[in-house]
């Protein structure tokens, strides 16, 4: 299966379940849904939306929620395959600077395919987060 091309059929299963999740966003403070679909490298898809609070910093974004939601079911770091992220935005939208931290955690290459309605757009981590922090720059 080859994630290097935007329009290739491995991304189908992934943005059917973003745009599932996009359908649960609860967004009611900011009205701008997010869905994520992530590809564990055992083929499970799990996803996630944003969710909202009425004490608005608490707010967690899509791509964290699919997150967490892998690792609660066992996705440990090396096991991050892929990941879509879906919006109705004017264009494709990118991962905020603190979800793009924790998917570096995750994985050191992970191709990111940023989708709308109409367009679809492909990246990785490492063009997202170059030279991240990650636990090898901790010390012994
Ligand atoms: N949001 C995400 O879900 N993911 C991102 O990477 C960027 C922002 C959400 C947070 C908030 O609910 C809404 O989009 C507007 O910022």
């Amino acid at each position: 299966m080859s994630f290097s091309d935007p329009h290739s059929p491995a991304w189908e299963p992934l943005l059917g379940a973003a745009w599932q999740a996009w359908e649960r966003a609860y967004a009611p403070y900011s009205g701008f849904r997010v869905g994520a679909a992530l590809l564990r490298s055992d083929h499970a898809i799990v996803a996630g939306c944003n969710v909202e609070n009425a004490a608005y910093p608490m707010t967690q974004c899509a791509e964290r929620t699919a997150v967490c939601a892998a690792v609660c079911q066992g996705m440990a770091p090396g096991e991050l395959a892929a990941l879509v992220v879906v919006t109705e935005g004017p264009v494709p939208t990118p991962p905020c600077g603190a979800c793009r931290q924790v998917l570096a955690e995750f994985a050191e290459d992970l191709p990111i395919l940023l989708a709308n309605r109409s367009e679809r757009s492909l990246c990785d981590i490492r063009e997202l987060l170059p030279r991240a922090f990650t636990g090898r720059d901790l010390l012994p």
